[in-house]
């Protein structure tokens, strides 16, 4: 019996040395942590039981068989994150640079498949080289397993990814199906093809930072939605971005202690500015609306002119979309209406209540909008809206203008409640172009042309630059004074509750992609 034990702890102390500790030790000199290393951080103390750490790849070519690691690259298992349980896959870079083999592929496939069984998160760390090279297709096949569970998974468990090393070819592609995706800066990236492909194929020549790096992924193509200065920060941001999450589908996230009084937030009447025109920043809205520090901001430094995030709002897990007047002034474009859509549909396949916060003066024009598809962009974030059952409240800080105003969650999509603040201003478009085209004939003809068009805007402005015509039809429920705002919508969103929406039969809708 001593000497079974023996085997049995001599092998599972090979396994946990990965690729041996001269490739430890370079993990650590590249300030990454290792898979193992990650996985304990991320769980609570001691409740990480591991699955699979005994297997081994079944290659025979080029030397392969004399090349044995158990584990195979990647650390799979399960454990619990504040109590809750979660499943998670963590690549080992030590071992084949975290390539993807055939039997790495089952692992991951197997803790996925337990996910979705038991109705669990499933946490990915990425840090691989993609196929593994010596397995040809078998290695191919394993990313496609991955790639279709990740689909039959999604909207069912909460998927989520982070980038923690060099994520190249089909590495990139199984996070990009997950929910999120949070890269570590200066030692992530995520490219299908690298630099060096890159510069024979097009003969252009970047660097693997500006092809793929964090920041590129988190301004230009959004393809991060947060990004974490090293390992830990990034282990954090899971923890964190977990905490506003359910289960699953069929659950709702966890609610925080709360109890409500007649909390009047003084600072949300100081903020909108006297002059339509000026500037201000939305986050000094949300501030002063949720739980104290509570938001968490998703996709931050890309298409800055809309905001998306989480926060709580009387202890109660919401997802917030709201127009940045900081940017672009708050326009809808290809970016921003991409980047809302995505979040609107998460938040709706995960019961997580929305509240808009509007000021948008339209749809941002122009030929590179128009040659961009801003027509199908635009007509996600509509389409996202519209097919959301979760509760859906709206408030109107200032501008509602043209088809942003039916887009941006009005009552004719089927928000639950919209309320609108004195300053807002619900319109076809600003009263100075308004005027401009229904009173063209009136200013031309006009002695004096330019009085006319200030006296026609002035008119134009007083029939619309308000909330009242809105609220006369029911389009708004309410107009609210700002600093009421928090606790008028803690009611609403509590009244809401129980909201169920039952929806004809059909496969599934064929949202513009
Ligand atoms: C097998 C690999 C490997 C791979 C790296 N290694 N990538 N082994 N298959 N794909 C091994 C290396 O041989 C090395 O082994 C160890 O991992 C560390 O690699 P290094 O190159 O020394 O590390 P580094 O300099 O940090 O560079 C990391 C890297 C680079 C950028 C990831 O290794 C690289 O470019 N790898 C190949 C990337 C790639 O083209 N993958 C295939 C993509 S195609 P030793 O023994 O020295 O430690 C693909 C198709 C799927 O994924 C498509 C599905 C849609």
């Amino acid at each position: 019996m001593d000497s079974n034990i023996k085997t049995l702890n001599e092998k599972l102390a090979q396994a946990h040395l990965g690729g041996g500790q001269q490739r430890i030790d370079k993990q650590h000199a590249n300030k990454k942590l290792t898979a193992r290393e990650r996985i304990l951080y991320l769980l609570d103390t001691g409740s990480f039981e591991e699955i699979g750490a005994l297997v081994t790849h079944r290659t025979k070519d080029f030397g392969m068989d004399k090349q044995q690691y158990y584990g195979d690259g990647v650390v799979t298992g399960y454990g619990t994150i504040s109590g809750r349980l979660v499943y998670v896959f963590a690549q080992d870079f030590t071992v084949f640079g975290g390539s993807l083999s055939e039997t790495h592929a089952e692992k991951i496939c197997k803790v996925m498949d337990l996910a979705v069984k038991v109705g669990s998160p499933i946490i990915g760390l990425n840090d691989s080289g993609g196929a593994r090279i010596q397995e040809g297709v078998r290695s191919l096949g394993g990313y496609a397993d991955i790639f279709y569970r990740n689909v039959q998974a999604s909207g069912v468990i909460p998927q989520l990814s982070a980038i923690m090393g060099p994520c190249a070819g089909g590495a990139v592609y199984s996070p990009a199906m997950t929910d999120f995706t949070i890269m570590v800066q200066d030692t992530s990236y995520m490219f299908v093809t690298g630099p060096n492909v890159v510069k024979t194929v097009t003969n252009e020549t970047v660097t693997s930072e500006e092809l793929g790096g964090a920041s590129t992924h988190a301004t230009k193509s959004g393809v991060a939605h947060i990004t974490a200065t090293n390992d830990v920060e990034c282990l954090e941001d899971i923890k964190k971005l977990l905490s506003y999450l359910p289960q699953n589908n069929q659950e709702k996230a966890k609610d925080y202690p709360f109890e409500l009084t007649d909390e009047i937030r003084q600072e949300l009447a100081e903020i909108i500015p006297d002059n339509a025109n000026k500037p201000y920043d939305m986050h000094a809205v949300i501030a002063g609306i949720i739980d104290t520090n509570s938001f968490y901001e998703i996709h931050k430094d890309h298409a800055e002119n809309i905001i998306v995030g989480f926060a709580r709002l009387g202890g109660k897990s919401i997802g917030i979309v709201a127009n940045q007047p900081m940017f672009l002034a708050g326009v809808l474009d290809v970016n921003s209406s991409k980047k809302a859509a995505r979040f609107v549909r998460f938040c709706d396949a995960f019961n997580i209540p929305l509240l808009v916060l509007e000021d948008v003066p339209g749809f941002l024009p122009g030929t590179d909008q128009e040659w961009n598809g801003i027509i199908v962009h635009g007509a996600k974030l509509l389409y996202a809206f519209s097919e959301a059952t979760v509760p859906r409240i709206t408030v109107i800080t200032r501008k509602a203008y043209g088809g942003a105003y039916d887009v941006m969650n009005s009552k004719h999509i089927g928000a639950d409640i919209n309320y609108a603040w004195p300053s807002a201003e619900i319109a076809v478009m600003g009263a100075k172009g308004a005027a401009e085209i229904i009173f063209k004939k009136d200013i031309n003809a006009a002695a004096d042309p330019e009085a006319t068009w200030k006296e026609k805007e002035a008119e134009y402005a007083k029939l619309f630059a308000n909330p009242y015509s809105a609220a006369e039809r029911g389009f708004v429920d309410e107009v609210i004074l700002p600093e009421t705002t928090r606790h008028k919508l803690i009611k609403a969103f509590a009244m809401l509750e129980d909201k169920t929406v039952n929806k004809p039969k059909r496969k599934h809708g064929n949202i513009p992609l």
